[in-house]
């Protein structure tokens, strides 16, 4: 039996892939929020990556001033780290020093990385579209690095666990890989 979900709900059935945690402005004066909201929309040539971000982020402001950002993936290990600036806002404050993640210059983009992050994705906005309340920021990745003990092409989740929202302070974890019987088509 299967029971009705409100709408306001419904999000969660398909809450998509893993939590990020997205820096913006320079090395000089960084910002990091936790995004949910993220969606590749083309897989090469360019590989892009949908956010949707609130039009009162203190982040959007400063990815409007160079359409630039760095999407950094965290483990099971920065659980904290990424619901901490997952709430209220960088203005005005340190939040790197705050939460004791390292900046570390990226090579392409001013934002920096995270150091503690096991991948980054350094992008360009490329797009926007305006929306209610959230923008759609169409971001090509101009380059990506990953910890090559934990991603062989894809995440192997034995050894690392991405966080995926479920509301309020509580997150899942990918934990274990499953192959389906049929051969992959191509
Ligand atoms: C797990 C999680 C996911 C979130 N996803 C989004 C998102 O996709 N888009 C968004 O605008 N805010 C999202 N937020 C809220 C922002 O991360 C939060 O408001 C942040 O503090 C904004 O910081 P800023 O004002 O310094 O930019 C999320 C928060 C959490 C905890």
């Amino acid at each position: 039996m299967k029971k009705e979900v409100e709408l306001n709900k419904a999000k969660w059935l398909v809450e998509p892939g893993c939590v990020v945690m997205v820096t913006s402005g320079t090395m000089e004066r960084p910002n990091v929020m936790t995004f949910s909201w993220q969606t590749p929309v083309n897989s090469a040539d360019p590989c892009l990556i949908l956010l949707a971000i609130s039009h009162v982020r203190y982040s959007y402001e400063l990815i409007k001033q160079n359409h630039e950002l760095v999407i950094n993936v965290p483990g099971q290990e920065l659980l904290e780290q990424a619901h901490r600036v997952g709430q209220g806002t960088g203005r005005g404050r340190n939040r790197f020093k705050e939460s004791g993640l390292t900046p570390v210059a990226a090579q392409l983009v001013q934002p920096p990385l995270i150091k503690e992050c096991a991948a980054h994705l350094e992008c360009r906005v490329v797009q926007i579209f305006e929306m209610q309340t959230h923008d759609l920021l169409i971001c090509e990745v101009v380059r990506a690095a990953a910890d090559e003990d934990l991603f062989d092409g894809r995440w192997i989740p034995e050894k690392f666990h991405t966080l995926h929202y479920l509301g309020g302070n509580k997150y899942g974890l990918m934990n274990r890989t499953v192959v389906a019987q049929q051969a992959e088509q191509t």
